[in-house]
């Protein structure tokens, strides 16, 4: 075969393949900071499958046509024509539900519904030409996901918390394209989590759906940052026929710089200049964005990036250089209300981060047990809150099972290359809570690795369980050396039967050389019940002395250098089943669901006002 043809199919080949990433982990599409061409929120029809027989009939044999939800058929249409074919499902006809947004919340049938339920929503495409592609970028959908678009699928996830792109170019039609995906909640024994969380099912597709066109060679992820050595440093990975050999610019008009480069044979733009001594660096108390724009051949992409610097030093934590104390407190992904679907935009997301920042006093939050969403990361850029990420490797998962082990390193590596742009972002949690066992400790150990390779500028971390001898605590957990930053959840005066006068008299042996966090502590109380002779457990005022004893015991660690008390805010959990105090709802929240301010509230703030001073 001549040269020029095998070029000619190598090419063909890469276009179809993509560009061979030298990252094993890293997802094939990312479209970093795309804006939507169309927003597919909105309308959706929806059809229960409990048993799963749009997938699998009875027997395990094949499904049946007349329950395959993805099928491209009008069913009514098909029906009028009578005959002997019939249906047993019509996503046309279907209920409506709005999405984003979890299905517990959707409707009251659905509360508890856990198992799979199709999705379907119709759209109109801009004429396809050889010069665009398209694609379809989930935000995240819980827990699995399997996509059709016009019949035929068109792409898999496995995942509740993290973004994946499908490629759809060769599937999609100008006028009433069928997106069929069915939404698996169930979790098993080889799922991350697994099958049993202190949080709701929030099954469903749970943040934003876009659909993107790009040009035939695009920008598909693009970082900068700033080095401990004042460069900045970052790459452009190009997609597409044309990615070799393409001059790259990097555009900061707000310090009048330009960086340009040339993509290798893999696509890759390299960057790597001094910082301009004008650079204002990220903090939280100075959350400096600049806007950023990188071009490559016809494609824009616009990020809002900033820089600073992290890295641990013996025991201190240093921000931009400096020792930081972290004034926090976890949260889930939850907005305000008495009904959460998990719809976490920039407005709630803003809602619950101005009770960290203003109400608290705060500098940091925990976006626990999962990545949270785009929105949440965002702004916390914006209004300066330093970030703890983590991936839900939660109590326990099949630690000997290779296939979650990849699971658990595709999750992390799709957090991180979603994320590494947020200067808010810190600390990379690879656990909460795992108990110790060997098996469990050499999972941790490839986590931890497969963090620093894919981002060496972050510091790991974990919310580890603690030991106790009378009245010692102690973390007697191998993992210690794999991580930056030892991060521990206690609960004495909670669980346990401690008072509140011997939590002040707990003393705590921990690492000499390593900061140490106190990742959560936490007690119930249920808004607005009060019983300030007796302070029984669950009222507000034995929560609030609860953590005025925890501040003292706090106060005589040495290394301890931040603080993420759990939790903002009261949450949902189908484990918390109390009929008077609970009902559904964990109740360790500073704030009620509907953002009331317990007792406890102002302990915590006045707490980090002096702090802060
Ligand atoms: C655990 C766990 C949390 C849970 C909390 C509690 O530490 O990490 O997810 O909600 O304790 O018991 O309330």
């Amino acid at each position: 075969m001549p040269l020029t043809l095998l070029r000619l199919l190598a090419a063909v080949l890469l276009c179809l393949m993509g560009p061979a990433h030298a990252d094993p982990l890293r997802p094939p599409l990312l479209l970093t900071a795309r804006t939507a061409t169309q927003s597919l929120g909105g309308d959706w029809t929806y059809s229960k499958d409990l048993y799963r027989t749009g997938l699998t009939d009875i027997n395990g044999w094949v499904a049946k046509s007349r329950m395959q939800r993805f099928r491209d058929v009008d069913v009514a249409q098909a029906e009028a024509r009578g005959g002997a074919e019939f249906f047993e499902y019509d996503l046309d006809r279907g209920p409506v539900m709005q999405l984003p947004g979890a299905w517990n919340a959707a409707v009251p049938e659905l509360r508890y519904y856990d198992g799979l339920i199709w999705f379907q929503r119709r759209f109109d495409a801009p004429p396809a030409s050889a010069a665009v592609r398209s694609f379809l970028r989930f935000e995240a959908v819980n827990y699995r996901a399997v996509v059709h678009l016009n019949g035929r699928e068109v792409g898999r996830h496995e995942g509740g918390f993290t973004p994946f792109v499908i490629e759809v170019t060769q599937a999609l039609r100008e006028r009433g394209n069928r997106l069929v995906v069915g939404v698996d909640s169930r979790h098993d024994a080889q799922s991350i989590p697994g099958e049993i969380t202190d949080w709701d099912l929030y099954g469903g597709i749970t943040r934003p759906v876009s659909f993107i066109q790009t040009p035939a060679t695009f920008i598909d992820d693009a970082t900068l940052r700033l080095t401990d050595a004042g460069r900045l440093v970052g790459e452009v990975q190009l997609d597409g026929p044309a990615a070799a050999g393409q001059p790259v610019r990097v555009h900061i008009s707000a310090l009048g710089l330009t960086l340009q480069a040339r993509t290798d044979a893999q696509g890759v733009a390299r960057l790597d200049a001094p910082a301009p001594a004008a650079l204002q660096r990220w903090s939280p108390e100075s959350p400096t964005l600049y806007d950023v724009r990188f071009e490559a051949g016809a494609d824009r992409l616009r990020e809002r990036i900033g820089f600073r610097t992290i890295a641990v030093r013996g025991a201190e934590i240093l921000l931009n250089g400096q020792p930081v104390f972290l004034r926090g407190v976890s949260l889930h992904e939850e907005e305000f209300g008495d009904n959460p679907a998990r719809r976490l935009d920039d407005a709630a997301a803003r809602r619950l981060l101005a009770e960290v920042k203003q109400g608290l006093h705060g500098n940091y939050v925990r976006l626990s047990h999962y990545p949270h969403s785009e929105a949440m990361l965002r702004a916390a850029d914006e209004l300066g809150l330093l970030v703890w990420s983590e991936i839900p490797v939660y109590w326990t998962v099949d630690w000997d099972n290779p296939a979650v082990l990849d699971k658990a390193q595709r999750m992390q590596a799709e957090t991180i290359y979603r994320d590494r742009n947020r200067a808010a972002l810190i600390l990379w949690s690879i656990g909460n809570e795992t108990p110790v066992a060997d098996n469990r400790t050499r999972f941790h150990a490839v986590l931890a690795e497969t963090v620093r390779a894919l981002d060496p500028s972050r510091l790991v971390s974990a919310a580890l369980l603690v030991a106790r001898e009378g009245d010692t605590l102690r973390i007697a957990d191998p993992l210690l050396a794999q991580l930056d930053v030892v991060a521990v959840n206690t609960y004495a005066g909670w669980y346990g039967s401690d008072t509140l006068d011997a939590v002040r008299r707990l003393r705590w042996d921990v690492p000499a050389a390593k900061p140490l966090l106190f990742s959560e502590f936490g007690a119930d109380a249920l808004a607005g019940f009060h019983d300030p002779d007796a302070r029984r457990k669950f009222s507000e005022e034995y929560q609030a002395d609860y953590y005025r004893a925890t501040l003292a015991m706090a106060a005589t660690v040495p290394t301890l250098r931040g603080l993420s008390p759990w939790v903002l805010k009261d949450f949902r959990s189908p484990r918390r089943e109390h009929p008077v105090y609970q009902n559904g709802w964990n109740r360790k929240g500073l704030l009620s669901e509907t953002g009331r301010r317990k007792l406890a509230f102002d302990v915590l703030a006045e707490h980090y006002r002096q702090i802060r001073r």
